[in-house]
């Protein structure tokens, strides 16, 4: 999601350090002031840069760069296609409900139910017949309500909320391989929709806690829905793990918001409105409702009469995905982030060992073990710090009553044992085969500013515009509790005057790095999500719509791909196994460049990709193929 400044929390106020000095821990130096930026920034990448493209060295990278572009569409090299396979309002393909999608925005709530919802963000590829059969898993973020219903949000009614609750969450197809053109299986025994209203159990500390109980559910132990679910990942037993990100812009609090309700960004408006018609919404009445989000979500896509699972042992944040790993011995290791200006970076280390069986034989396995967050140190060491009742500061006299208390109130609990504040913390991706953890830090503005922490060594950049890429390798097996790390790349584009915006890339300029994907090469994918009212303009001027970018990391070397639509945000990417097909999500073509579209002009900014005269932009996965049918990018 494209963060509007006028809802982006900053609720961060704890006073951990900040370091103040700018390091390259790679090259373990400590510099200070601008002569540490023309070090970090000057030399040979940067001359490189500045002479155009350096020369591209490495064998990964087989595909000619697309300039930048501001044009409505899609834009692939030479040799590759980009088909839309599933666009918002797409029936998923559930026997006897497939709906057809009404350019005009009038399909109903309980249509919606059964449609792709609206802006697609991270999915995931599961082969039922290896590479010409699979489900895919997608993500629906948010609502754009000025395009979602006619007439946009005038008048606010009932129906409307239900829509826009049905337009969040998760849909599964079945899609195959006919020929060589991908096409939706409908109907399909797989097809599924889980939105903000399907019943969703809590697993883990939080599950049945005093803080998860409310009036409709008191036994907290079920939740009605997920949404705000942004990134995702696929665990090595074959579920599917979405996160819940901005989910404070739902509830309504009261004009003073309680200590911990800020501390979550809550706020006595709701962006979202659901709050008009529907009671649990309202966070004065029900104060324990926003406790049952914020957690990341495990759903077994091959099951379509599964209970998805909240995880609450990966505790409660703005999550915007998890990604999974196991250790030598078979324990789970799940990363995370949080996409919020100064938090942090967490790992879960599961208490026992994945056993063979898929999802049913792994019911339990991320719901109990060790939570941490991440420090990261100047000279380039980290350290996972436990989020543990009892060890520390994660006292009752402090606050936390139990573990469930600390899960439910990660950020305090971070705060107090110092974890590093980020420059927001979006996708991770873990490479197994080398032990790198890549995690991008899209920007941080408010970096450096009056009343804002300032630069450190893992955030080195004052008023950050372009958001940078960290990696970290473990002491030892994935469980370790300190690490190496170092700056796989600051973004920027070295034509900008202001040294904090020319980053460091090796080949083609981007900024806000979104998605992190690793393909079967050990290709690194980067989606970019630069906000709509500041893509072309000012230090982003020469950078062209959100782009998609391939990195080769023994290298650094960076190509562009793809670039999308206007005001789009280019997101997910999952590959069938061999590697011949990519997926690749378009999220919000033609957002407004500040808050909603306007329903009395829905193609102000974007009519992709029907290009239809009484249409609508709509967000869209992408199916991209070799034209010769060979290994995407190679
Ligand atoms: Fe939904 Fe952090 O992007
Ligand atoms: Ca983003
Ligand atoms: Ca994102």
């Amino acid at each position: 999601m494209a963060k509007d400044f006028s809802l982006m929390e900053d609720s961060n106020r704890s006073s951990n350090p900040s370091i103040h000095e700018v390091s390259d821990p790679s090259r373990r130096t400590v510099l200070r002031g601008s002569a540490a930026l023309a070090a970090l920034f000057g030399g040979a990448a940067l001359s490189a840069c500045a002479g155009g493209r350096p020369p591209i060295t490495g064998a990964k990278l087989g595909f000619s760069s697309v300039p930048p572009s501001t044009a409505d569409r899609v834009v692939v090299p030479p040799g590759y296609t980009a088909t839309v396979l599933a666009a918002w309002g797409d029936p998923v393909g559930v026997e006897g409900a497939m709906p057809a999608w009404k350019p005009d925005a009038s399909n109903t709530a309980a249509e919606q139910a059964v449609q792709m919802g609206m802006h697609h963000d991270g999915l995931q590829y599961y082969p039922l017949d290896g590479s010409r059969r699979g489900l895919l898993v997608v993500n629906h973020e948010y609502t754009d309500d000025g395009l979602l219903h006619v007439g946009g949000m005038q008048p606010w009614t009932e129906e409307k909320v239900k829509k826009a609750q049905a337009s969040h969450g998760v849909a599964v197809l079945e899609i195959e391989l006919v020929g060589n053109a991908w096409r939706v299986v409908r109907p399909s025994r797989y097809a599924r929709r889980i939105t903000a209203t399907t019943p969703i159990a809590l697993g883990g500390p939080v599950a049945g806690h005093a803080l998860a109980k409310t009036a409709a559910d008191p036994a907290g132990r079920t939740v009605l829905g997920t949404f705000a679910n942004c990134a995702c990942g696929q665990t090595p037993w074959g579920t599917y793990l979405a996160g819940e990100e901005n989910f404070q812009d739902y509830f309504a609090t009261a004009d003073t918001p309680t200590a911990a309700e800020k501390r979550y960004g809550l706020k006595n408006k709701a962006w979202y409105r659901w709050d008009a018609f529907d009671a649990r919404f309202d966070a004065v009445r029900h104060p324990n409702e926003p406790h049952r989000f914020g957690w990341v979500v495990e759903i077994d896509p091959f099951d379509p009469a599964s209970t998805p699972v909240k995880r609450t042992a990966l505790g409660r944040a703005v999550h915007e995905g998890a990604w999974a790993t196991l250790t030598k011995d078979g324990r789970a290791v799940v990363v995370s982030g949080e996409d919020a200006v100064f938090e942090s970076i967490y790992k879960f280390v599961s208490r026992d060992r994945m056993q063979p069986g898929g999802a049913k034989a792994n019911a339990e396995l991320l719901d109990h073990g060790t939570l941490y967050v991440a420090r990261f140190d100047p000279d380039g060491t980290g350290r996972w710090l436990p989020l543990v009742h009892g060890q520390g500061p994660l006292t009752a006299a402090n606050g936390f009553a139990d573990q469930g208390e600390v899960l439910v109130k990660a950020r305090q609990a971070s705060d107090a044992l110092g974890g590093t504040k980020m420059d927001r913390p979006e996708w991770l991706t873990i490479d197994a085969k080398s032990g790198w953890t890549y995690c991008s830090l899209t920007n941080n503005t408010q970096r450096g500013q009056a009343g804002q922490p300032g630069t450190d060594a893992a955030n080195p950049r004052q008023r950050n515009e372009m958001g940078q890429i960290i990696r970290w390798r473990e002491h030892g097996d994935f469980d370790a509790e300190t690490f190496d790390w170092n700056h796989l790349l600051l973004a920027g584009d070295p034509a900008n005057e202001r040294p904090e915006a020319q980053g460091n890339i090796r080949g083609d300029a981007f900024s806000s790095p979104d998605t992190l994907a690793l393909d079967g090469r050990g290709v690194l994918w980067i989606g970019c999500d630069v906000s709509s009212y500041a893509l072309n303009v000012g230090e982003m001027a020469r950078l062209g719509n959100n782009q998609l970018l391939a990195c080769d990391p023994a290298t650094g070397e960076v190509r562009r791909f793809l670039t999308g639509p206007v005001g789009c945000e280019l997101t997910g990417a999952t590959w069938t196994p061999d590697g011949r097909t990519m997926f690749v999500d378009i999220q919000h073509p033609g957002e407004a460049p500040r808050g909603r579209n306007d329903p009395a002009n829905p193609r102000r900014y974007s009519n992709w990709p029907d290009f239809d005269p009484n249409g609508r932009p709509r967000a869209a996965t992408l199916v991209i193929r070799k034209n010769d049918g060979g290994v995407i990018g190679a």
